[in-house]
């Protein structure tokens, strides 16, 4: 075997992470759900969740893919635990399962900047989502964004990877600030403020029992947890940084990224009018795009902001492709570019369903979400904190300054409250899933 490959720098790791971790999550769910769970106290909340509950999880991640140095699934092997490799399974299908579904999403952005350029959708947003998010369109844009992760994908970590999210991470990071400056001239961008930042204890208090699993829900999708991304990306590392610090840096900016979002989101709305207070998979791109719609410099805004909503798609799908592909690259001998391109093709055409009707693209979420992720996140915690413990401290210590004290609080935050949580939003997730009877296919 070819030796593996690693990460140029310890920037090009962080940045990568950040790029997986910034994704649709934090510009479309995060803004809307900020909004309508209560403002500034739902971020409190929110807050909460990700230092106490993601911050554990992206170290016990971390611990593993750099102690072991291969994929997730032989990573568990390597650290002297044979029968574990089943979480490390249930996070490739997982992989598989959520990028067949995140790539339809990405194929319609993709339309969405040419709409913008063309004005396609100006005349009537909501019938223009109808026609490209479903059918002939639809596969055939699912396909175009899937061939655009395929070619990062292909070209390795330091060549595709690295290079392409050291790119990535710092233009959606530039342009989101842009349009936000732009959106806080708009007549009326003050509504929007109030909407999306001000406390409100009330909403909070109302939906306490909702919020509280969609804080820890939404903390582990955005922070990529649960499918062994963060394994695999920790596996190329090279040498021994402080994996406390890195983690931090990953997960302020990935919040900074969600607000930043909102700060140019809900000011459009309230300035055109338009009530934020949609549902459903197609809703977001609708009351965005009739904002575009009615303003003057619509177009190169809509542009601007769909190219950012792509960046941000395509940075954290080749995280996903990257899980599978590790694998077969760590053992087969075929080469990368025909395993990316192989294995790309399989979650295509298992996005095929969720191409051609959003029935399917939301029972895919909706599994993911409520099933797949947590149950693999659990998995990763029992592991890492029962039954590897004591070498995960002294991994996580290694190139730390931090001390014996704050590693033993971290093993024992994960041992306790982290998996506390993943249960009980698990235990919700059983609710949506068997008593609303959510696991049944749209056939
Ligand atoms: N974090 C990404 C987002 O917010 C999605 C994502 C990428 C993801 N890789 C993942 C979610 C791995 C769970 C697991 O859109």
């Amino acid at each position: 075997m070819s030796e593996r490959e690693t990460w140029a720098t310890r920037a090009g790791f962080i940045l990568a992470a950040v790029g997986s971790a910034v994704g649709l999550g934090n510009i479309w769910q995060f803004p809307f759900k900020t909004a309508q769970f209560g403002g500034s106290s739902f971020l409190l909340v929110y807050l909460v969740a990700v230092l106490g509950i993601g911050l554990p999880a992206i170290l016990a991640e971390f611990v593993i893919g750099r102690k072991a140095k291969l994929n997730t699934i032989d990573a568990f092997e390597e650290l002297g635990y044979r029968n574990w490799r089943i979480v490390g399974v249930l996070g490739l299908a997982t992989g598989f399962w959520i990028l067949s579904y995140y790539s339809v999403v990405g194929g319609w952005v993709l339309r969405y900047i040419a709409g913008s350029v063309t004005g396609a959708y100006f005349a009537d947003p909501a019938a223009y989502f109808g026609q490209i998010s479903m059918g002939v369109d639809a596969l055939a844009l699912h396909a175009v964004f899937m061939a655009l992760v395929i070619g990062i994908v292909a070209l390795g970590i330091e060549d595709g990877i690295e290079k392409a999210t050291k790119l990535m991470v710092p233009s959606i990071i530039v342009i989101l600030i842009a349009l936000a400056v732009w959106a806080f001239t708009l007549p009326g961008a003050s509504e929007g403020y109030t909407y999306f930042l001000s406390p409100n204890f009330g909403a909070l208090a109302a939906n306490f029992g909702e919020i509280v699993p969609f804080a820890v829900g939404q903390a582990f999708f955005s922070l990529s947890l649960g499918m062994g991304a963060m394994i695999t990306y920790a596996s190329y590392i090279d040498g021994d940084e402080s994996l406390f610090g890195d983690s931090l840096t990953i997960v302020v900016l990935n919040t900074f990224v969600g607000v930043l979002a909102g700060l140019v989101v809900l000011p459009l709305l309230f300035a055109q009018g338009i009530d934020p207070n949609t549902s459903g998979a197609g809703a977001v791109f609708v009351s965005v795009a009739t904002a575009f719609a009615e303003l003057p410099a619509g177009n190169a805004l809509g542009f601007f902001f769909f190219v950012v909503v792509l960046i941000a798609a395509l940075s954290s799908a080749i995280s996903l492709l990257e899980v599978v592909v590790s694998w077969a690259v760590d053992n087969t001998s075929y080469s990368r570019p025909v395993i990316a391109t192989g294995l790309g093709g399989v979650i295509f055409a298992l996005g095929i369903p969720s191409a051609w009707d959003t029935a399917w693209l939301t029972w895919f979420d909706t599994l993911a979400y409520q099933l797949l992720l947590p149950t693999s996140v659990l998995g990763i915690l029992i592991f890492v904190g029962w039954v590897y413990g004591r070498p995960a401290l002294a991994e996580l210590l290694k190139g730390s300054t931090a001390n014996e004290g704050l590693g033993l609080t971290w093993l024992w935050t994960a041992r306790t409250v982290v998996i506390a949580g993943v249960l009980g939003t698990l235990l919700l997730g059983f609710q949506t899933l068997f008593v609303d009877g959510a696991i049944v296919p749209p056939f």
